[in-house]
C-alpha cells in the first residue's frame, strides 16, 4: 500500500498500524489525518520506540469501546501543521511527543512539587483533551488515539503543550527513548527518590525502565545497585547500566526480601518497582530498611490496580512514593536531558536491541513479548 500525503494544510491521508481489537495484530492502514485545531500541531512522526505500556494496554480487556485505536506514544518527530495560537513551534521543528503535557498555567505547572498538568494529564479516553474529539479517521470511522499521541501512525495532532522542542542535531532514533521510558527512570531516581551518595538501591526488573533508574543511580554514587529480575540475561546487560549485583527470585530459597534484607543489613535505602505488577510494590516496600527506607514504583500493572501491604511496613518509617514520567516537567526539563545523551552522560544507544521498518511494527510486539527486547525502534519513514 502506498501512502499520499494529499497537502499539508488541509486532511492528510498516510498510513498508520491500527488495531481493531485488544490483542489483535496491528494492521497497516490508510487513515486520514485531521489539521491541527487551536493550540495543536501536526508532526511527521519519525521514529518511535515500542514501550511496554503501548504492549499492556493493547492487551488489556478494559476498555474494549476504545477500537479501532492507534497506539504508539515515545516518539520522535517534525513539526509539519501548526493550529491557531501556537507561538512557540515552526514548521520543521524536532520535536518529542510526550504522554503528560505541560500548560505552564495550572497550579501544578505552576508548583516546583509536581509534573501533573491539570489540563494535559494523561489522557484514558482515546481522545484529545481540548475537544473530546479524535483526530483520526480509518475505513469512514473514527480511530481513538492513545495517551493524546498515537504515534503509530506516520502524521499525528498532538496538543502544542504535548510536544517538546530538541537541538536538531540530535539523533531523532535515539531521541524518542527520552519521550517516555528512560526519562520516566531517571527522573525517578534523581527527582523522586533523589538518591544520595553511598546509598544502596534495589531495582524490581531489569528493562528499560529498570537500567535507566540503574544508571541514574550509578550517576548519583550510589554504592551497591541490586538487581532483581527473573530473567537472568538481564544481568549481563545491568552491568553496563551499573547494576552491581544480581538476584533472581525464582532461585531464592525464602522470599526475595528477605534476601536482600540480609545482604544489605536490615534493607536497602531506596527501592524501585520496574516491572508492572502491583504484588512486586509489598515486596519492594520489604526491601528497604526501616526509618528512612524509600520505594518508589514506575510500573503500570498489567491486571491488579490494588496494592495492599502490611501497615507495620509503613508504620515502622518506609515511605511509598509513585511517579509518573519521573517527576519531570517535559517541556522545562527534556531538552537538558537530551543535551546530557547528546554530551554523553547519560546512555540511550545501549537499550536500543532492534530497529526495524514502520511495516514490521507486529515484529516489535512480539519481540518485547519475549522477553529479549529493551527497546525496538520503529523507523517510520525509512526503509531499513
Ligand atoms: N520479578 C522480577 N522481575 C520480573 C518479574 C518478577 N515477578 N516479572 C517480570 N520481570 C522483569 C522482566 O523479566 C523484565 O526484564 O521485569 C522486566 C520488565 O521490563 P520490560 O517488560 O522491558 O518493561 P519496561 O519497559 O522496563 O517497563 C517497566 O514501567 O513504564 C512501565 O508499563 C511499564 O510496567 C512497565 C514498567
Ligand atoms: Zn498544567
Ligand atoms: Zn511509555
Amino acid at each position: 500500500m502506498s501512502a499520499s500525503i494529499q497537502s499539508s494544510g488541509g486532511v492528510i491521508t498516510c498510513r498508520a498500524a491500527v488495531a481493531w481489537g485488544p490483542g489483535q495484530p496491528l494492521v497497516l492502514e490508510e487513515v486520514e489525518v485531521a489539521p491541527p485545531k487551536s493550540m495543536e500541531i501536526r508532526v511527521k512522526v519519525v521514529c518511535t520506540s515500542l514501550c511496554r505500556s503501548d504492549v499492556t494496554q493493547w492487551q488489556s480487556q478494559a476498555q474494549p469501546d476504545l477500537f479501532p485505536r492507534i497506539f504508539g506514544h515515545e516518539a520522535s518527530g517534525i513539526v509539519e501543521g501548526i493550529g491557531d495560537g501556537v507561538t512557540e513551534f515552526e514548521i520543521g521543528d524536532h520535536v518529542l511527543t510526550v504522554f503528560i503535557g505541560e500548560c505552564g498555567r495550572c497550579t501544578h505547572c505552576r508548583s516546583s512539587k509536581s509534573n501533573m498538568c491539570q489540563n494535559l494529564g494523561l489522557e484514558r479516553r482515546g481522545l484529545m483533551h481540548s475537544d473530546q474529539m479524535t483526530r483520526f479517521r480509518v475505513k469512514g470511522r473514527p480511530a481513538y488515539h492513545y495517551c493524546a499521541v498515537s504515534s503509530f501512525s506516520e502524521y499525528i495532532v498532538v496538543h502544542s503543550g504535548c510536544a517538546v522542542k530538541i537541538n536538531p542535531t540530535v539523533r531523532m532514533d535515539r531521541a524518542c527513548l527520552l519521550s517516555c521510558g528512560v526519562a520516566a527512570g531517571i527522573g525517578a531516581a534523581w527527582n523522586v527518590a533523589d538518591i544520595s551518595k553511598e546509598s544502596t538501591i534495589v531495582i524490581f526488573g531489569l528493562g528499560t525502565v529498570g537500567l535507566s533508574v540503574a544508571q541514574a543511580a550509578k550517576i548519583r554514587g550510589a554504592s551497591r545497585i541490586i538487581g532483581v529480575d527473573i530473567n537472568p540475561e538481564k544481568f549481563e546487560k545491568g552491568k553496563t547500566f551499573g547494576v552491581t549485583e544480581y538476584i533472581n527470585p525464582d532461585e531464592c530459597r525464602e522470599p526475595v526480601q528477605q534476601v536482600i534484607k540480609k545482604l544489605t543489613d536490615g534493607g536497602a535505602d531506596f527501592s524501585f518497582e520496574c516491572i508492572g505488577d502491583t504484588d512486586i510494590v509489598s515486596t519492594a516496600l520489604q526491601s528497604c530498611c526501616d526509618g528512612w527506607g524509600v520505594t518508589v514504583t514506575l510500573g503500570v500493572p498489567k491486571t491488579k490496580p490494588e496494592v495492599s501491604t502490611h501497615y507495620a511496613f509503613l508504620l515502622t518509617g518506609r515511605t511509598l512514593k509513585g511517579s509518573l514520567f519521573g517527576g519531570w516537567k517535559p517541556k522545562s526539563d527534556l531538552p537538558s536531558l537530551v543535551d546530557k545523551y547528546s554530551n554523553g552522560e547519560i546512555k540511550l544507544d545501549e537499550l536500543v536491541t532492534h530497529e526495524i521498518p514502520f511495516e514490521r511494527i507486529n515484529d516489535a510486539f512480539d519481540l518485547m513479548r519475549e522477553g529479549s527486547c529493551l527497546r525496538c525502534v520503529i523507523h517510520m519513514q525509512k526503509e531499513l
